[in-house]
C-alpha cells in the first residue's frame, strides 16, 4: 500500500517536473530508486553467495557467512536511473517534427520555465559522469572478485577518472585558483586567480582518489559505509540548497547539477542501508565505497567547488591522516583494523596491531608515545624490557573506542554518524563565514 502511494508521488514527480524543475524529477527518481534496489537486494543476495561473493561478519557470534559487494546492485540501479534521467533533463532538445533521412528538423522548446533547464552542453559533463561512474563500478567488481592488494586498488579512482578528466580539458578546461584576498595583501598582487596548468589535473585526479579510499578505510563496522554515504549526501543537500535558494547565478548551476546527482543516489544509498546497518544481512563490498566516493569526487570537479567537497569529507581526511602511519608501513598494518568483537559481553573494543612480531620503524616509537599522552592511540609497554608491544590500529572508529570505552557495534556506528553530521554541518557554516572573511566575499548572497 506505502509503496503503491510511494510509487505514484514518484510518477506525479516525473511528470510535474518537466513543467517546474528538473530537481523534482530527481526525486522521484530518488524513491523509484529506493524501491527497485530494496526489492532487489533479498532477490539477488542468494546468487551473490553462490559465486563466492561472500564474507564473514567478524563481529557476530560464530561470524555467520553474509552476501558481499551487494553495494554493485545500487550501483546498477542509479546508472540505470542516471540514463532514464537523460530525457528529463534535456527534454526541451527533443526532435519533435523530422521529414525523416536523419534531417532535424524543428526541435520545439516545450517549457516557458526556461531558467530551471540544463543548457545542452551539459550533456557531455553529465555523460562524462555516468561513464566515470560506470568505470569504477568495473574496477571495484574487480577488486571484490580479485581482492586487490591494497597498494594496487588505492590508485584505481584514478583511471576510473580518466573519462572526467578528458571531458573536463576538452569541454570546460579552467585550471585557475582563486587567490585568498589575504594573501594576495600580504604579497602585494592585483591578480585574482593563478593559473595551476597541469597541476590542477593532478588535484583533481588526487581527489578521485581520495574520496573513494577514505569512505572504504572508514569501515568494518556494520552499516558504517552506507550510512557515511547517507550523511554526506544530507550535508551536501543541505549546501546546495544554500545556493538554490540564495546563491549567485553561476553558483546555481553548479548546484543543481550536483543535487541532480546527489538525490537519487541518496535513495539507492537508502535501500543498501536498510540490509546493511546492524545486524547486517548483506555488506556493500568495496564497489559501493569506490562508488559513492567517487560520486562526491564528480560533483566536485564538475561543479567546481573540490574544495568545499574536501571539507565535507573531514572525518575522513582525519582518519586518513591518522591512519597514515599505518598505511604507509612505519606502524604494522593488520589486514583488518576493524574493532576486535567480544563475544562474552557482545561489546567492540579497540582492536590492536602487535607490535612485537612486527616491530614500528625507530622513529615511531616516541611518536607512539606522544600520541598516548595525547590520548590519540592505547598503548601496552613490558616495563622490564621498556618496549611497547603494542598499539591499537589507528582508526576513527577505534579512537571512539579509546575515548568513550567499549559500546554495542550499532551504538558505535551512531557516535561515529553523529560526529560526522555535527562536524559537516560546522564546516559548511564554517565554509560560508570563514570563506567570505578569507576570499573577501562568498558566492551566497546573505553574507
Ligand atoms: C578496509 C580497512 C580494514 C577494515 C575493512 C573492513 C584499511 C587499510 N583497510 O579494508 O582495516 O577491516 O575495510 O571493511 O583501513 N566486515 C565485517 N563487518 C563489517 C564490514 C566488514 O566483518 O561491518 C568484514 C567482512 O569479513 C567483510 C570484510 O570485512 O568480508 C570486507 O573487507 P574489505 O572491504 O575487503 O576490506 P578493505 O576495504 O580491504
Ligand atoms: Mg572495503
Amino acid at each position: 500500500m506505502l509503496q503503491n502511494a510511494l510509487l505514484a508521488v514518484a510518477i506525479t514527480l516525473l511528470y510535474f517536473s518537466r513543467h517546474y524543475s528538473p530537481l523534482l524529477a530527481a526525486i522521484g527518481f530518488c524513491i523509484i530508486g529506493y524501491q527497485v534496489t530494496d526489492a532487489l537486494i533479498p532477490r539477488v543476495s542468494p546468487s551473490f553467495v553462490k559465486i563466492g561473493l561472500f564474507g564473514k561478519d567478524l563481529s557476530k557470534p560464530g561470524r555467520p557467512v553474509i552476501p558481499e559487494s551487494i553495494g554493485a546492485v545500487s550501483a546498477m540501479v542509479y546508472l540505470f536511473l542516471l540514463f532514464f534521467y537523460i530525457p528529463f533533463l534535456f527534454y526541451k532538445y527533443l526532435v519533435v517534427i523530422t521529414s525523416g533521412g536523419g534531417h532535424r528538423d524543428v526541435s520545439v522548446m516545450e517549457s516557458t520555465h526556461d531558467e530551471y533547464l540544463f543548457p545542452h552542453g551539459k550533456m557531455s559533463e553529465y555523460l562524462s559522469a555516468v561513464l566515470c561512474l560506470q568505470s569504477i563500478v568495473i574496477l571495484g567488481m574487480a577488486d571484490d572478485l580479485f581482492d586487490l592488494r591494497w597498494r594496487h586498488k588505492f590508485f584505481l579512482p584514478a583511471i576510473a577518472a580518466i573519462p572526467l578528466l578528458v571531458v573536463y580539458y576538452v569541454d570546460f578546461g579552467v585550471t585557475y585558483v582563486l587567490i585568498p584576498d589575504i594573501i594576495r595583501k600580504w604579497v602585494d598582487t592585483p591578480r585574482t586567480a593563478v593559473n595551476l596548468g597541469g597541476f590542477y589535473y593532478l588535484y583533481m585526479a588526487s581527489m578521485a582518489i581520495f574520496c573513494p579510499n577514505s569512505i572504504n578505510i572508514l569501515a568494518g563496522v556494520n552499516g558504517l559505509e552506507v550510512g557515511q554515504s547517507v550523511v554526506l549526501c544530507i550535508i551536501s543537500l543541505i549546501n546546495d540548497s544554500l545556493y538554490l535558494t540564495l546563491g549567485t547565478e553561476a553558483s546555481k548551476e553548479a548546484h543543481r547539477f550536483s543535487a541532480i546527482l546527489i538525490i537519487p543516489f541518496l535513495g539507492v544509498a537508502l535501500a543498501l542501508w536498510k540490509w546493511n546497518k546492524w545486524p547486517s544481512k548483506v555488506f556493500v563490498g568495496d564497489t559501493f565505497c569506490y562508488f559513492a566516493g567517487m560520486i562526491f569526487s564528480v560533483v566536485g570537479i564538475l561543479g567546481h567547488f573540490s574544495k568545499t567537497t574536501l571539507l565535507l569529507f573531514i572525518p575522513q581526511t582525519f582518519n586518513f591522516a591518522y591512519s597514515s602511519p599505518q598505511l604507509f608501513g612505519l606502524v604494522p598494518c593488520p589486514r583488518h583494523r576493524m574493532p576486535r568483537f567480544n563475544e562474552n559481553d557482545g561489546l567492540m573494543y579497540p582492536s590492536r596491531a602487535d607490535l612485537i612480531e612486527h616491530p614500528p620503524q625507530k622513529v615511531m616509537v616516541p611518536v607512539l608515545k606522544i600520541l598516548h599522552a595525547l590520548k590519540l592511540i592505547d598503548i601496552e609497554t613490558d616495563i622490564k624490557k621498556n618496549m611497547i608491544i603494542s598499539c591499537t590500529n589507528m582508526t576513527l572508529i577505534n579512537l571512539v573506542l579509546v575515548w568513550f570505552g567499549p559500546m554495542r557495534e550499532d551504538k558505535l556506528c551512531n557516535r561515529i554518524l553523529t560526529i560526522q553530521l555535527a562536524v559537516g554541518l560546522l564546516a559548511i557554516f564554517g565554509r560560508h563565514v570563514v570563506g567570505s572573511l578569507i576570499y573577501g566575499h562568498d558566492n551566497i548572497q546573505f553574507l
